[in-house]
């Protein structure tokens, strides 16, 4: 996989990435950023904010009937209607597991402590984060507060990424234990990135070599990989196999170089 993307992986076992950052803190724009590195790959998006940036990327889906339809293109922006309908978001992710054995797939959960609670999601939403990573299933979650969201979110977590500036204390607790950093080691390392790169720099937690590599902020929008997102080219069959063998011939991208990457020590304060 590209160095882009730091080696987060498709094949032959998908990674999951959570993105930790508040509001208006970024997290969208990356994940954006990273899909655009993956393309082609089919997307599945899960936006319950109804985010108006998000707006761009169609075909857009309210009504979960209307899903396991739109699950076969290229692209799925799922807006749950109401995301207290535990119903609702039960079957929703139950038609985006149905599909798993069909191929590699990017599933953006955009907001997740929307759709998931500390002690509740929704079965078929676990499995796609437990055993979506064997059938190619590259799951990428953001969400402000650690630990408003399901546990499984932060557990199954090959990388954990955090925005800067850091956050405030509460939601900087929750992730440090995540990251094998005390508190305040990270909020140094946090303070210390954001001084140094500005607004939107991240620490990446890479949990296999226990690294925290600093990261440059990916380039703002309006996106010129944004068309990129839709070009029908991209269009892949369901049952075709995974697209990730071009992920990597197609992950050139505009992102900075990373800053240094953060010494193994580092990962053991
Ligand atoms: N890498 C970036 N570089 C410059 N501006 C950014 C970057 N990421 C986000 N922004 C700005 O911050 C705004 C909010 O970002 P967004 O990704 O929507 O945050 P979040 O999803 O965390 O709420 C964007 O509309 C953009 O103006
Ligand atoms: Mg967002």
């Amino acid at each position: 996989m590209s160095e882009q993307l730091r080696g987060i992986r498709v094949a032959p076992n998908a990674d999951r990435v959570l993105i930790a950052a508040p509001t208006r803190g970024g997290k969208t724009t990356l994940i954006e950023y990273i899909a655009h590195c993956l393309q082609p790959i089919r997307t599945v998006l899960i936006d319950p904010k109804e985010a108006p940036e998000l707006a761009h990327i169609k075909p857009i889906v309210h009504n979960v009937s209307e899903l396991p339809d739109a699950l076969r293109g290229p692209i799925c922006h799922w807006i749950p209607e109401d995301v207290e309908d535990r119903a609702d978001l039960t079957a929703g992710y139950a038609a985006i597991w149905r599909l798993h054995k069909c191929g590699a797939r990017l599933i953006w959960d955009d907001e997740v402590a929307d759709t998931t609670k500390p002690n509740w999601i929704s079965p078929d939403h676990a499995k796609l984060i437990r055993r979506g990573a064997g059938w190619q299933q590259l799951y990428i979650a953001g969400t402000q507060r650690l630990r408003e969201c399901h546990p499984v979110i932060r557990t199954q977590a090959e990388h954990i990424i955090a925005l800067t500036p850091a956050p405030i204390d509460l939601d900087l607790d929750a992730l440090a234990q995540h990251v094998q950093l005390n508190t305040d080691r990270l909020r140094e390392l946090m303070d210390d990135l954001h001084e140094q790169a500005g607004d939107y720099s991240h620490l990446w937690y890479l949990k296999a070599t226990r690294e925290h590599r600093r990261m440059a902020a990916c380039p703002p929008g309006p996106q010129q990989w944004r068309a990129h997102l839709h070009a029908p080219a991209r269009a892949q069959a369901p049952e075709e196999p995974g697209a990730d063998g071009h992920a990597q011939a197609h992950a050139h991208s505009a992102l900075e170089e990373e800053l240094q990457a953060s010494s193994t020590d580092e990962s053991h304060s």
